[in-house]
């Protein structure tokens, strides 16, 4: 890391920035937080403004806008109804194959609106869970937005997890409804999304009453279980527009499952009220939309990511939201930069492992395209090692857009320690917290470490859009967040340093939790379902560092006695992951073992296996068992 090269904004990215005096922001942002995003959150609509901006009363269960009554739906889409923005298109949608559609604003409000009705008359209520495993298509965006103006509340599942993995998380939830699509695109390949529902609607989903399939695809699916309803049948009914559901500030909006560090996903919960003014503020500074800025997070909406900066995000700030269903590098290995160029991108929000594959693939591609659109840039999901970083600025920034790297998670719900475009940047650092936001690095005792130490992250106080809760398991969330440090702080699991200029550079995580393409996978969950294996008796994953993918999980593997470590074995286990989370959680490597590391209380030492698979240091081996 090299932390004294600054990379400056021009002075018409200063000029034009939607925060201006940044300094003075910031200072008194600090010094007042709760002033700061009050007065933010008055730039959304309120059905009924709050009596108390923020209570911490209950800490670590804070609140915010207390008694406030609001609904996101309101602010994505039903205030631009009485603006020109009604005309505006709202979502782009292309397919792999080329295929496209568009939707104004008013267009997706009207089918929100009649989705809403649909979910309504099957029996949805306000406080119901919605299940959606969708590829990333309009109805995405449609689902989740009907659902919050019922009061439902959605849980997306990423369309790369297994039927078990969606099983577990419609399980949890006792969600009543599951939203799917027929057939997905994805590198040429043809995936029956619905199929993979079925196999998990199989057992222990008795609480889903029927399973709404999109008709995207034009081969055939199976629909002989009567729970199975097509999309577009429901659509055709002529059924009343339910009012919007008017509900607290502190109301949830929604579930998405992330990794922890044990094997079970946590449900985090996000409330309307602090979740939509967070989003609104962070999207409209580090992004710095304009009215007629056409955008595009290339992220899945089945991740935080796309809840925040694909969905709501875009829409509440009324500009054009791209959704790309397919891989940016397929059928051409520039089909990203063709897209940039032909749909005059402004904003690019991407990913790392993205940077670096593109960076490989060479500087000529997008060199081949006019991407002058382009006027700032993002990354998020890792940390962007400098060179990526230098590549994207000048290859794709041509030196003139400044990369916003964000660094936030599903628990933060919107960008937390991230640059603004008017700040001085350096290759590789997420800069400063967000204003308005106090974060730090300390050591274990919960005390700031000094300038260039490497400590734990920890977000202090209360963020408008930071969770509420683990669904149906509040200790679980007091335990993972805030008891192992002393002092109230939040506990983000990522490691971190602070340099003489007050930026931080987050190094990774600091639990055992992977990042496999910017994918956020626990070394737990790969174990748990490579022991599920027949053959297998104990497994230790860890990760290990890769060029493009940033990580990649490699697994050490004791066999049950009778069973012989074989490439077909190997190829077995692999699918069997694959059956078990979803091809997300690939595991590159996997070698066999006579015997792992453990300590005397019989846990697997990864650290231990991690460092002699990388040839570094063992470091302290006192509970070593052997
Ligand atoms: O380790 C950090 C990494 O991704 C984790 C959060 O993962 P998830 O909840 O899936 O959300 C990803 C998208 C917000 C963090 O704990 N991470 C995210 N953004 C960055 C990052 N690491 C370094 N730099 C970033 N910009």
């Amino acid at each position: 890391m090299k932390d004294d090269e600054f990379y400056y904004p021009s002075e018409e990215v200063v000029k034009n920035a939607n925060i201006q005096n940044y300094e003075k922001v910031y200072k008194e942002a600090a010094k007042d937080p709760v002033k700061f995003w009050e007065k933010a959150a008055k730039d959304l609509t309120w059905q009924k403004k709050w009596t108390k901006t923020f209570d911490d009363s209950k800490k670590p269960f804070y609140s915010w806008f207390v008694n406030g009554k609001c609904n996101i739906f309101d602010n994505a889409l039903e205030r631009h109804q009485k603006t020109a923005t009604r005309g505006k298109i709202a979502i782009l949608w292309e397919g792999e194959n080329g295929d496209k559609r568009k939707l104004t604003y008013k267009e997706l409000y009207n089918e929100v609106n009649k989705f809403a009705a649909v979910l309504k008359n099957m029996g949805v209520e306000k406080g119901d869970r919605v299940a959606v495993y969708l590829s990333n298509i309009p109805e995405v965006a449609i689902t989740m937005l009907a659902c919050v103006k019922i009061g439902a509340i959605h849980s997306v599942v990423y369309a790369g997890f297994s039927a078990q993995a969606l099983r577990k998380r419609i399980k949890d939830a006792q969600a009543k409804i599951v939203v799917t699509v027929d057939w997905s695109y994805r590198r040429g390949k043809v995936i029956c999304l619905k199929k993979i529902v079925d196999e998990a609607l199989q057992e222990d989903c008795e609480s889903i009453s029927h399973s709404i399939v999109v008709n995207h695809g034009k081969e055939k699916v199976d629909f002989s279980s009567p729970r199975d309803v097509w999309y577009h049948e429901l659509m055709k009914k002529k059924l009343p527009v339910p009012k919007t559901e008017v509900m607290d500030a502190e109301d949830p909006a929604f579930i998405l499952y992330t990794s922890g560090t044990t094997g079970t996903p946590k449900g985090v919960v996000h409330a309307h009220g602090g979740y939509m003014v967070g989003v609104y503020r962070t999207i409209k500074w580090v992004f710095d939309l304009k009215e007629n800025d056409v955008y595009w997070c290339t992220a899945d909406p089945g991740w935080i990511t796309g809840h925040s900066y694909i969905v709501y995000g875009p829409l509440m700030a009324g500009v054009t939201t791209i959704q790309y269903e397919g891989v940016p590098d397929f059928p051409q290995e520039d089909r990203i930069w063709e897209m940039v160029s032909r749909y005059k991108v402004n904003v690019l929000y991407t990913a790392p492992t993205l940077i670096r594959l593109m960076a490989k693939y060479g500087d000529d591609l997008p060199a081949k395209h006019d991407m002058s659109s382009l006027r700032i840039l993002g990354s998020v999901g890792e940390p962007i090692n400098p060179e990526a970083w230098k590549w994207y600025y000048e290859h794709i920034g041509k030196n003139r857009c400044p990369i916003m790297d964000t660094w936030w998670q599903t628990e933060t719900g919107m960008n937390i320690i991230t640059p603004l475009p008017p700040v001085p940047l350096k290759a590789g650092s997420a800069y400063r917290p967000f204003p308005g936001i106090i974060a730090d690095v300390v050591d274990k005792d919960g005390k700031s470490v000094e300038v260039g130490k490497g400590g734990f992250l920890v977000i202090k106080g209360s963020w408008p859009a930071q969770l509420k809760t683990l669904y149906h398991n509040p200790q679980r969330y007091i335990k993972t967040y805030y008891d192992k440090i002393p002092g109230g702080m939040y506990l983000t699991g990522d490691l971190a340093t602070k340099d003489k200029d007050g930026y931080f550079w987050i190094q990774g995580r600091a639990d055992d939790v992977l990042s496999i393409s910017g994918h956020r996978i626990s070394n737990a969950e790969i174990e748990s379902a490579i022991v599920s294996h027949e053959a297998v008796s104990e497994a230790g994953v860890i990760g290990k560092p890769h060029p493009v993918k940033g990580e990649i999980a490699k697994a050490f593997v004791i066999l049950k006695s009778g069973f012989k470590g074989s490439e077909e074995l190997i190829k077995e286990i692999k699918l069997h992951i694959r059956k078990t989370i979803g091809p997300l959680a690939v595991t590159e490597e996997i070698e066999f073992v006579e015997k792992l590391p453990k300590t005397r209380s019989g846990k697997i030492m990864r650290r231990v296996l991690r460092a002699k698979e990388l040839g570094e240091e063992l470091g302290d081996t006192s509970t070593l068992e052997d």
